[in-house]
């Protein structure tokens, strides 16, 4: 704890959230308003967090979308990117690939009917960015362009690593979250491009069928980029997944599920501190929920089986979505491709930067309405025409093979701690992965075409979902241990027995609920290309405050 001197390790001050209290939460609160709340403390309102709001005059109350009609905004389908050229391949000039231009722009949009446009920032001038379709093996260029204003529209914290005064306010760099790519073109958050410039990224697609997203990640300002929408879907298809006969075209519905807070005036608004001029906070919660940029929207189905293939593009809320009329979701597929058989599911758990492939079968539903909702809460609704259609799409009680890796293939076994500090008003103002700051020299170094064994030790109340770029992996199982003994004497003490991963994470994975006061472990093939790359807690908020590391993937020495 060497460079977090004077910082108390944050144990048992207080018993935040269980993860289901978390999922439940409806709204968010940082953790001195959670102590002002929780404790005897009179005036908890009295200091709710001021915000600095360019867009939208900060004297406009918050919305309460409880407040709002619901399912009057049909369910937008994602815009299909379109490429303006091909380009020789920069991995083999004899072929030519598709080039795609997508420009991060400035624009505004309604979330609602009865709002007025909110102003965002997408990839294309949309949010979530258009989806990029492609096949296993075919590669493609796209260029990032960075169009933005000159000035950011949310509150930058200059305290935080890569956002330091005098760095320009608004930079950009693009990761392909998910995919096998070369160093080069994965979105290092430290080559960020401001307006005016942008970047060609090589995206190889050397990988088997799944959803894979794009989104910003420049260093400092992640949370806030990609707050204000620029993140997008990305699909990978292959001949393995065609011959299921899954459904597909008008049938197959991508959808990013996100929680935004917004004011009356229909603005995005983003909470600050009390603590200025640190406005950083460890947690966002928005209580309006969008999928596909609209709250509350509807879907027109027909009575048959649809493929949804949903993204968590949350920056910290984790979902745990259900059908209100209890009907079963079939999850088919994870972050990383398909399951080995449908996991029939009556809730799915979804943490931010997952991704989740699922068939409802609405086939005995005809005319009725259902409502898709988060625990308590409604997000969307379903409507089942009337009139019976064919159904040619099958369901395949068998979907692919993923053979376990034995664990006895690793070469290595990483045991990598996530730590949150406090200081001493009990704010949560640092997060480390492994006591290391993302400044400190590289500690994790695979070998290229090796599989090691990382175990995540989270001594913290929180579940943090970890990322690791580049590759897949698949998750072995989670353990109870003891984090007193842990947080003072480095010992691990097991106090349960070890949990096999759910049903539905028993495909390949590249993020894992690293679930609080478990020992998390996850068997990782080191596969694809050396280089640098990283990996780090999908809460954007832990993310940008150093809950994120490079790590090398090196050659045979
Ligand atoms: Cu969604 Cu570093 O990734
Ligand atoms: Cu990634
Ligand atoms: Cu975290």
């Amino acid at each position: 704890k060497g460079m977090c001197a004077g910082l108390r390790v944050h144990a048992f001050v207080f018993s935040r959230t269980s993860i289901r209290e978390r999922v439940k939460t409806k709204l968010l609160i940082n953790r001195r308003e959670f102590l002002q709340k929780s404790s005897l403390a009179a005036s908890a309102f009295a200091t709710l967090p001021t915000r600095i709001w360019p867009y939208s005059q900060a004297s406009v109350p918050a919305l309460d979308p409880n407040s709002l009609a619901r399912f009057v905004d049909p369910l937008p389908i994602l815009p299909v990117a379109q490429s303006s050229a091909a380009r020789p391949d920069p991995t083999n000039s004899a072929v030519q690939i598709p080039y795609y231009r997508a420009a991060m722009r400035k624009f505004a949009s309604k979330v609602h009917r009865d709002l007025p446009p909110t102003r965002q920032w997408g990839y294309s001038s949309n949010v979530p960015g258009p989806l990029f379709e492609t096949r296993k093996g075919s590669g493609l260029l796209v260029e990032w362009a960075n169009e933005l204003p000159a000035r950011h529209f949310l509150p930058i914290d200059h305290h935080l690593g890569g956002a330091e005064i005098g760095k320009p306010e608004v930079r950009a760099v693009v990761h392909l979250h998910g995919g096998k790519t070369p160093a080069e073109s994965d979105g290092y958050p430290e080559s960020w491009f401001v307006p005016g410039k942008s970047a060609i990224c090589h995206y190889p697609n050397d990988q088997d069928a799944t959803l894979l997203w794009y989104h910003d990640h420049a260093m400092g300002i992640n949370r806030l980029n990609i707050y204000a929408g620029l993140l997008g879907l990305f699909v990978i298809r292959d001949s393995a997944e065609d011959s299921l006969n899954l459904p597909s075209g008008r049938y197959e519905v991508s959808m990013v599920i996100y929680d935004r807070m917004l004011k009356r005036d229909g603005q995005l608004d983003y909470p600050v501190s009390e603590n200025s001029p640190n406005p950083w906070v460890p947690e966002v919660f928005g209580d309006a929920i969008l999928v596909n940029g609209k709250l509350f929207p509807y879907l027109d189905v027909e009575p048959r089986r649809y493929r949804f293939r949903l993204l968590n593009g949350s920056n910290g809320r984790f979902y745990h979505l259900s059908l209100a009329n209890g009907e079963v979701l079939h999850q088919i597929g994870s972050d990383q491709g398909l399951l080995t058989a449908p996991a029939p599911l009556r809730d799915i758990m979804i943490a931010p930067g997952e991704r989740v492939d699922f068939i409802i079968d609405f086939a005995d539903h005809a005319g009725e309405q259902i409502v898709l909702q988060n625990d308590a809460f409604v997000v969307m609704q379903f409507r089942v025409s009337r009139k019976k259609t064919e159904d040619p799409s099958s369901l395949p009680s068998t979907l692919t093979s993923v053979p376990r890796i034995p664990e006895s293939r690793a070469v290595k076994t990483r045991t990598l701690s996530l730590d949150e500090y406090e200081d001493d008003a009990g704010n949560s103002i640092l997060m480390l992965l492994n006591k290391s700051r993302w400044n400190m020299p590289v500690t994790e170094n695979p070998v290229l075409g090796s599989t090691e064994i990382w175990e995540f030790i989270n001594p913290t109340d929180d579940s943090h979902p970890i990322h690791l770029h580049l590759v897949k992996f698949q998750v072995l199982d989670r353990r109870r241990f003891e984090a007193f003994a842990f947080q003072t004497k480095g010992e691990v003490r097991f106090t349960g027995p070890v949990t096999a991963p759910d049903a539905n994470e028993m495909g390949w994975k590249d993020t894992v609920r690293a679930d609080p006061k478990m020992v998390t472990r996850i068997i990782v093939p080191f596969e694809g290309y050396t280089g640098r790359y990283v990996w780090h807690c999908h809460i954007l908020e832990h993310e940008d405050n150093e809950m994120m590391r490079p790590y090398d993937v090196i050659a045979e020495p």
